[in-house]
């Protein structure tokens, strides 16, 4: 454990043998370790990089990747063998907690920028380690819940993400998750870690538990898993007497043996790297400052609002300016030593605040932040909640505010974290103190002819219907990693064109979300002391409960997840899956599909129309037209992100699927089936806006 002080994990070395030690530490927002030594004043900083849902939202694969790099590059120079990321697991529901070091509601965009992650990790010579396996979507009763889920929902869904991870970057490791699945644990579940993973996807890496998760350590090294994590001794013991017993074979034993001898071997503390414990930070930070903005989603920019320039002098409302978060929660935070707050980025870049109420912000977070201090203290492990309030009195200044200043730019701020869901009314809702500085701010600067901004610095969805209206701009910065100040600043002042588009939906409301069976309005689990809300352990004999979407949860929408399922019952959304502007226009056309080895290469040629270099996502879903089997209307397929398109400049976009990728899962079968018939593949922006269409017929039943 003081190998790399404040890391996840060490295995032990046996020197006798020569066998070294492996060092695995948190992800995926950054290298979690200490920054602090004992008896050392050097600082051991690591780079903040953005959250998975931005990444996702950039639809960059190369993007993605290169954040692996950093991540890699940085374990690599602190000794560190394995990073515990990407976090793979679907956004079943915008109020999970841990959706921000998650990627998509959909599976495909989770499983490819997965895939990009741990390639990027692991070519700098360290492993990545992508987790939750799987179905880890609530954290509520997060050790205990059964995740009641149909085997369709499973592998076209909750599995689709880790088979793409597996076939495309074969990780070093995978970490099974804490849940339970159809009634048997994860890490316990011999279908899925042996069947499934290792002989239907072809894994080769090794299988770590979640820190503490299972039951029975025995059963678990039985089913697949071959190293326990944290380890304790009384699993040691357990594990003994059950082979001694003959109650687990010891072929299951030396089988784990194996893998992890395999792991240590390929680790760079075996291979005796010299590790420099200096990373290359600055050249990290400004790459992480490039990559931010790929993310940013444009929902709305009227009449130009956006961008603005440095000699419009700016009104900065929100405490969330004054805070603004870069990422969260126990397995991603690490310090980086500083963080870029909204006003400092404007001022950087050049922007005069207006004073009055730059003071005013300044005095009411010095005083919020005493106030917070004990609160924070006492709860070291999750202060996500504990924000600093609004400013009671804001309609006192927004008047002078609108005087004084040329644009109003307001910051949201939501916060999530590790072991806690977030909740409908005081995480997805605005609140009122936000609703009443949105409008006031609105009414002042509107009635002058002036405009407003909202930057939203969010780890999830939050409801926006009700107040767009209001505003002129809205930009999804989610948590953008370190240089968040700077890189928001990039984008509102048009240094480089926001060209994100929404991993996830943003729907109208939370009513219309199709999982509304998880359990949004919790009375909380606390983590820290392990009060369980449901489950009692009494000595060696768990007492269990069954309290429906605590105890277990029946994944009831299937696979209508997300936009599958809005688009397929045809509910409005605010900001359907997919979609984001940027500050320029861009055009798409003459779709051409050609039939390939085993699938089509779909092209199209998209051209930059408007005035703004700007890069653009062209997505392709497919519509099965008479499915035997109820399907959702739309699935996505493939995409594919341009290069930076200058004035009237045009690229042929090419995406290629296999016939493979339009199959459903037949559970009768309990085959993946692709049935004859005609499906449209469509092409466009975003899922709702699909202009370009194209017939194929596929005239062989394939059943596999
Ligand atoms: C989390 C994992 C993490 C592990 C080690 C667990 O609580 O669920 O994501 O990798 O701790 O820190």
């Amino acid at each position: 454990k003081k190998l790399v002080p404040g890391v996840a994990g060490t295995t032990y070395p046996i020197e006798r043998l020569g066998i070294a030690p492996v060092v695995m530490a948190d992800g995926p927002s950054a290298v979690r370790l200490s920054v602090k030594r004992e008896g050392d004043d050097k600082k051991y900083f690591a780079t903040n990089v953005p959250c998975e849902t931005l990444l996702a939202s950039s639809w960059n694969n190369e993007a993605t990747y290169k954040i692996g790099k950093i991540l890699g590059e940085e374990c690599r120079e602190y000794g560190i063998d394995v990073l515990l990321a990407p976090g793979v697991n679907m956004m079943r529901n915008p109020l999970c907690g841990r959706n921000y070091e998650y990627f998509s509601e959909d599976p495909l965009l989770a499983g490819k920028m997965s895939a990009a992650m741990v390639n990027g990790v692991e070519s700098e010579g360290v492993g990545a380690c992508p987790k939750h396996f799987a179905v880890n979507n609530q954290e509520l009763n997060r050790l205990h819940n059964d995740a009641r889920v149909s085997q369709r929902a499973l592998r076209e869904i909750y599995l689709k993400n880790f088979e793409i991870t597996v076939k495309e970057s074969q990780p070093w490791m995978i970490m099974t998750s804490y849940n339970n699945i159809n009634g048997r644990h994860a890490s316990e579940d011999r279908g899925l870690l042996e069947t499934i993973l290792r002989d239907e996807w072809g894994f080769e890496g090794i299988v770590v538990t979640d820190w503490g998760g299972g039951y029975d350590a025995a059963k678990q090294i039985w089913a697949g898993n071959d190293l326990i994590e944290p380890g304790r001794y009384a699993e040691v013991k357990r594990i003994m007497e059950a082979v001694k017993s003959g109650e687990l074979a010891e072929s299951d034993l030396d089988r784990c043996v194996k893998r992890v001898l395999e792991l240590v071997v390929k680790s760079i503390r075996h291979k005796g790297y010299k590790f420099s414990n200096n990373p290359n930070l600055e050249e990290n930070g400004k790459l992480t400052r490039e990559i931010e903005p790929e993310g940013f989603v444009l929902l709305k920019n009227e009449q130009n609002a956006l961008p603005f320039t440095k000699e419009q002098k700016v009104a900065l409302f929100g405490t969330g300016a004054y805070n603004l978060i870069l990422s969260n929660s126990v397995s991603v935070r690490s310090l980086h030593g500083r963080t870029v707050n909204l006003d400092e980025g404007l001022r950087n870049a050049g922007v005069s605040l207006n004073e009055a109420l730059d003071k005013r912000y300044i005095k009411h977070m010095q005083n919020e932040k005493k106030r917070l201090a004990p609160f924070w203290k006492l709860r070291r492990w999750c202060t996500y909640d504990l924000r600093p309030v609004e400013l009671r009195d804001i309609r006192n200044h927004t008047a002078r505010a609108a005087e004084e200043s040329d644009i109003a730019v307001i910051t949201i701020g939501r916060n999530s974290s590790e072991s806690f869901d977030r909740h409908v009314e005081r995480d997805f809702n605005l609140n009122m103190h936000e609703q009443a500085m949105i409008s006031a701010v609105s009414r002042d600067f509107h009635s002058r002819g002036k405009k407003v901004v909202v930057v939203l610095n969010i780890c999830g969805p939050v409801e926006i219907a009700s107040w767009r209206d209001k505003v002129d701009a809205i930009l999804v910065a989610w948590l953008p990693g370190q240089e968040a100040g700077n890189s928001i600043a990039d984008a509102l002042l048009g240094k480089v064109s926001p060209s994100g588009h929404l991993s996830t939906s943003f729907p109208m409301k939370y009513a219309d979300v199709p999982s509304q069976n998880f359990p949004h309005n919790e009375v909380e689990w606390c983590a820290e002391s392990g009060k369980n809300l449901s489950r009692v352990f009494d000595q060696k004999q768990p007492i269990y409960y069954d309290v429906p979407n605590i105890d277990y949860t029946n994944y009831e929408e299937d696979i209508y997840v997300g936009y599958r399922d809005y688009a397929t019952r045809k509910v409005e959304v605010a900001y359907p899956f997919g979609y984001g502007l940027t500050y320029s226009q861009f055009e798409m056309s003459d779709m051409s599909v050609k039939e390939c080895k085993d699938g089509y290469k779909v092209s199209c040629t998209v051209k930059r129309a408007g005035n703004f270099p700007a890069k653009q996502v062209v997505q392709l879903y497919s519509s099965e037209l008479a499915p035997e089997v109820d399907r959702p209307t739309i699935e996505l397929r493939g995409y594919k992100k341009t290069p930076l398109l200058q004035a009237g400049e045009s690229t042929v976009v090419e995406i290629v699927i296999k016939k493979e990728d339009l199959m459903t899962y037949n559970e009768k079968a309990s085959a993946w089936k692709l049935t004859k018939g005609e499906y449209d593949l469509l092409l466009g922006f975003d899922s709702q806006t699909l202009p370009l269409k194209h017939r194929i017929t596929i005239t062989k039943e394939i059943l596999k």
